[in-house]
C-alpha cells in the first residue's frame, strides 16, 4: 500500500499541549518541581509560578507535572484553565468544577459529592458531563473558605489520594486583578496555620503577568517559587523530531533534521509546526531536504496565520509598511538595529521608519532593547522573529 494513504494521523501537537509521551527537555526544572511535589504530598502548601513567553511550552510543562504528581506521589491532579475567569467566584467554581469532574472520572463521586451539595448539573445528553453550577452567593462563600474547602475534600479522598496537584493556567482576566493578587495573599497566610495542607497550587502565566501580580501585592511574590520555561536546546529539538517521526513510521535524513532543528530555534511551538507542515509534505516515508524547505514554508505560514496576522495585517494596511517589516529580521535574531534597516530600505520606506517603529511597539510586535541603548529593538517574542524571517525567505523566493 502506498505510505501516504496511511497518513490520517499526525504525531505532532503544534495545536495544544504535548502529550507525555511526546514531551522532551525540561529535565532541570522537573528535577526542582518534583521536590516541591515531595514537599506537598508530606503536607507543607506549595505555591509555584510557572513563566514564560507565549508558544513557549508552559501549559505543556503543567500538564506534565501534574502527571507526575499523580503517578509519584498518588495526588489528584487538576488542570484549570482560566482564559475566561475574571472574578474570583468564577476562579474558585471552576476549580471545584475540576475537582469534582476528575473525582467523578476517577470513580470517588460518591465520596466527595455531598460536599458539592445540590449544585452539581448532570449534563446528560450523551451522558458526558457534571458541572458545578452553585448560585453566586455560595460562591462567594467558596472564595471566603478555599481553604477549609479543599481540606473538606482532602480529607474525604484520604483512602486513596495524598493531597491535592492544582494547576491555574491562562490567568489572562486575573492577573491584573487586585482582589486576586489579595486573595492569593490571604489564603497563603491563612493555610499558614494548618499543620497539614497537602497541596500545590501552581499558577501559569506570561513574565509581564507575574510582573502585574508583583505589582498588586508585593509580599506574594515571596510566596512564589518561580519557574522560568526557556528555550529548549537544539538536541531537545532534535531528539523530539526523530521521536515524533519514528512513532509514525517515517524516515528523516540526519542532515535534514539538524536543518529543521535550527529553524525552530528552540521554541516548542515553531519545532512543532514545522514537524507537523514536513510530516504532511513528505510522500515518500522520508523527510528529504525538498519536504523540509516545503514543509517550512508551511509552517510560516500557518504561525502567520495564527500569530501575527490577527494583529498585524487587519491593522496594518499601508504597502510600505509591510515592506520594512519583511526587512526587519536578521536570519533568526530577535533583536535588530535602526540602522542596519535603514540601510536595506528604499528612500519613501526610510521616512516612514520612524513612525513604522512607533505603530509596530504600539501592536505589540516589536519593543525597545533597553539594554542595548538607542535605536536597539527587538521582537517581542521569537516566534515573530521566526516568522518574519521565514516570511522573508519566501517573498524572495517569489519571481
Ligand atoms: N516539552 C515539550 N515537548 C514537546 N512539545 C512541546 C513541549 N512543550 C511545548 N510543546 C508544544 O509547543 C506548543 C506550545 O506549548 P504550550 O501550549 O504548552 O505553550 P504555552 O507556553 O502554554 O503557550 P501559551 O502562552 O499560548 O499558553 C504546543 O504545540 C505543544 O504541543
Ligand atoms: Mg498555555
Amino acid at each position: 500500500m502506498d505510505r501516504v494513504t496511511l497518513k490520517e494521523y499526525s504525531p505532532f501537537t503544534p495545536d495544544r499541549t504535548v502529550p507525555p509521551d511526546m514531551f522532551v527537555g525540561r529535565r532541570m526544572e522537573i528535577e526542582e518541581v518534583r521536590r516541591y511535589i515531595g514537599q506537598a504530598a508530606s503536607g507543607r502548601f506549595q505555591n509555584l509560578f510557572l513563566s514564560g513567553d507565549r508558544g513557549i511550552g508552559k501549559s505543556s510543562l503543567g500538564a506534565y507535572l501534574k502527571g507526575l504528581a499523580v503517578s509519584d506521589k498518588n495526588l489528584l491532579g487538576i488542570h484549570v484553565y482560566l482564559g475566561k475567569a475574571t472574578s474570583l467566584e468564577e476562579m474558585v467554581r471552576l476549580v471545584f468544577d475540576g475537582l469534582l469532574r476528575e473525582a467523578r472520572t476517577q470513580g470517588w463521586f460518591d465520596a466527595v459529592k455531598d460536599l458539592f451539595g445540590k449544585h452539581i448539573t448532570a449534563i446528560d445528553i450523551f451522558n458526558v458531563s457534571v458541572t458545578f453550577r452553585p448560585p453566586q452567593e455560595h460562591l462567594s462563600q467558596l472564595v471566603m473558605a478555599f481553604p477549609e474547602a479543599l481540606t473538606n475534600l482532602i480529607s474525604k479522598l484520604r483512602e486513596t489520594r495524598n493531597g491535592l496537584f492544582i494547576v491555574l493556567d491562562n490567568i489572562n482576566g486575573l492577573a491584573d486583578s487586585i482582589q486576586f493578587a489579595n486573595w492569593y495573599k490571604d489564603l497563603v497566610d491563612e493555610i499558614a496555620k494548618y499543620d497539614q495542607f497537602p497541596v500545590l497550587m501552581m499558577v501559569i502565566g506570561l513574565p509581564e503577568q507575574r510582573a502585574l501580580l508583583a505589582h498588586n501585592q508585593q509580599s506574594l511574590m515571596r510566596v512564589f517559587r518561580i519557574v522560568e520555561v526557556g528555550r529548549l536546546s537544539n538536541e531537545e529539538v532534535t531528539e523530539f523530531l526523530k521521536k515524533a517521526y519514528t512513532s509514525a513510521g517515517v524516515g528523516v535524513e540526519e542532515e535534514v533534521l539538524q536543518f529543521m532543528a535550527s529553524f525552530s530555534s528552540g521554541l516548542p511551538a515553531l519545532m512543532q509546526e514545522i514537524g507537523d507542515a514536513t510530516f504532511w509534505v513528505d510522500s515518500d516515508g522520508t523527510i528529504e531536504e525538498d519536504d523540509a524547505v516545503a514543509g517550512l514554508q508551511s509552517a510560516a505560514e500557518h504561525v502567520g496565520r495564527k500569530y501575527v496576522q490577527p494583529i498585524v495585517y487587519e491593522k496594518v494596511r499601508s504597502a510600505k509598511y509591510r515592506s520594512i517589516l519583511r526587512k526587519l529580521p536578521q536570519g533568526l535574531r530577535q533583536e535588530f538595529s535602526k540602522k542596519d534597516i535603514e540601510s536595506k530600505l528604499s528612500a519613501s520606506e526610510r521616512k516612514v521608519l520612524s513612525n513604522f517603529l512607533t505603530t509596530f511597539k504600539r501592536l505589540g510586535i516589536i519593543e525597545s532593547d533597553r539594554d542595548k541603548g538607542r535605536g536597539e529593538y527587538r521582537f517581542v517574542n521569537a516566534m515573530f522573529a521566526a516568522y518574519f524571517w521565514l516570511e522573508s525567505l519566501r517573498l524572495q523566493e517569489k519571481p
